[in-house]
């Protein structure tokens, strides 16, 4: 295939598997330098059959590109426990085979392997879990050596705080508003100017709600484990509804209290303040980078001495303190990057999560047409962190993977020596049901047992959240009743 594949080739992708037509598409998207998805371009065909005999599956995966090249892959399986899982083992195989036929076409491997999903720690997890050599099953997905390294590191420091508790629960409570937007940013939230004479309202609901989800909680049985402010910038709010917000939480027993007050232009002494007073535990101070040329790039609205002057005046109380950095980011080199590692590490705050840029659909670095996708880069960068942060005695603790990620790399959460933030372990492990608050907040129900987890949204819009109001909750908590329902009924 690379003759036929020179500059970037476009491919057509048919498969008689219809239903794991997407998983397909993303495979091909980690080649996104050298391959692009076109109806028009070169046909590629993936034919999968299974078959099944005493519950034991056998997978045959073909792979044919302009009839001249076919790779083919069979793989037996154990005995499943129903049809989900069946569905997953052969979907995996059929995508793994995928993967490996354009990899040794092109002569490439990426650093995941087949692995496309958000979570591969989660997947280390459930195949121990099975009682499988999980080493040897990431393998046969073609993860690189260093990161089955990295996964097995995080899983081990997962140990001490992963929830096997069906009723511990943990409160999200969305903040979906910035004073700016950064310019690598998609998540969605409205500057504050736009929407600042609803949010003395939108404050007034989200206590209510928390009132509500509070009630919830003792109503279904449920502990409370960990409190996540997040956003958005929860700190862009007002003082007094800030104030007003972290109040309704703080009479609420939980191990940890985050607040991710993130952008340093938005902490002030008296949010600082506020929070101590609240009971709140950790919260973020992030600079991104600690060049000030990239600050400007990004739109981030504060310079490298802000970010060092409130990351100063946070320390002066008890908070754990975590700090974001993006490798990646516009007109960095790895020496530009390696040395905001080095600065953020010199302060040892108790957290530091390094994020590779994603470069996401609705960001303004990616319409306006910004494309970095040197993978030699960014798994330089990457690795710098790595070896920076262990080398000061911190150990890497959650993990995240998304689409469009530079050198399709990852998210690394680093703590100090028991300093994991609980909450960032539940929700990427998919361990402990969430309830969520707020505009765009998320409730997850998380049923372990039959490995499902289910989800409520609230409305995302600030207006829509404003127009249903009580409606909001009382949906979340019919959702809620019919997810214990039916794992009341699996119980039976
Ligand atoms: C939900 S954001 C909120 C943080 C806070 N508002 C701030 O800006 O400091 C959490 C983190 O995700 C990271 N992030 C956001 N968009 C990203 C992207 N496109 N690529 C990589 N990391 C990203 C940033 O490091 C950011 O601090
Ligand atoms: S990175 Fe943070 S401050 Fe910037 S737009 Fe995104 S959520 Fe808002």
């Amino acid at each position: 295939m690379t003759d036929i594949i020179d500059e970037k080739t476009a491919i057509a992708l048919t498969t008689n598997e219809e239903r794991f037509f997407t998983e397909f598409e993303d495979e091909i998207k980690l080649f996104r330098h050298k391959l692009v998805l076109d109806k028009n371009g070169a046909p590629f065909e993936v034919n999968v059959c299974s078959d099944e005999q005493n519950g034991v599956v056998n997978v045959v995966v073909k792979c044919v590109l302009l009839s001249q090249n076919s790779y083919q892959i069979s793989e037996k399986s154990e005995q499943f426990r129903d049809n989900i899982a069946k569905t997953a083992f052969i979907k995996r195989v059929a995508k793994s085979a995928v993967y490996k036929f354009i990899s040794d076409a092109l002569g490439e491997a990426e650093p995941y392997g087949s692995l496309t999903g958000i979570r591969p720690t989660k997947l280390w997890h459930e195949f121990e879990a099975r009682g499988k050599d999980a080493d040897e099953e990431m393998k046969k997905l073609f993860v690189s050596a260093p990161k089955r390294t990295l996964i097995k590191e995080i899983v081990d420091t997962q140990q001490s705080v992963y929830n096997s508790d069906p009723d511990e629960v943990d409160l999200f409570v969305n903040i979906p508003i910035c004073t700016s937007r950064c310019a690598y940013c998609s998540f969605i939230s409205a500057e504050l100017d736009r929407v600042r004479k609803n949010v003395p309202l939108y404050a007034e609901l989200l206590c209510r709600e928390i009132g509500d989800a509070s009630r919830l909680i003792d109503d279904f049985g449920y502990r409370l484990r960990c409190i996540y402010v997040g956003g958005g910038t929860p700190t862009s709010l007002p003082d007094e509804q800030f104030h007003e917000v972290l109040n309704a939480l703080s009479l609420l027993p939980a191990r940890e209290f985050t607040v991710e007050a993130g952008r340093p232009d938005t902490i002030t002494s008296e949010k600082l303040k506020i929070m101590d007073k609240m009971g709140v535990t950790r919260i973020s101070v992030n600079p991104q980078s600690l060049n000030e040329a990239t600050l400007d790039a990004i739109g981030r609205k504060h310079t490298v001495e802000e970010f060092f002057a409130k990351y100063a005046e946070a320390r002066s109380y008890d908070f754990d303190i975590n700090v974001d950095l993006i490798a990646m980011l516009p007109g960095e080199t790895t020496e530009m990057f390696a040395r905001s590692v080095d600065g953020v590490i010199a302060l040892a705050p108790d957290n530091v999560t390094v994020h590779t840029l994603a470069l996401k659909k609705g960001s303004a670095l990616k319409s306006g047409g910004y494309d970095n996708t040197s993978e030699s880069d960014a798994a330089a960068m990457v690795d710098y962190a790595y070896r920076a942060c262990k080398a000061a005695g911190y150990v890497p603790y959650y993990m995240y993977r998304q689409k469009y990620m530079s050198g399709n790399l990852e998210n690394v959460g680093y703590c100090k020596p028991c300093r994991q933030c609980v909450y960032n372990v539940d929700i990427m492990e998919e361990t402990t049901t969430i309830v969520a608050c707020g505009a765009g907040g998320i409730s997850k129900f998380v049923d372990r047992e039959a490995g499902r987890v289910e989800r409520y949204a609230d409305p995302k819009g600030l207006d829509v959240y404003l127009q249903r109001g009580e409606e909001v909750w009382r949906k979340r908590r019919e959702f809620f009743g019919e997810c214990e329902a039916r794992r009341g009924k699996r119980a039976q």
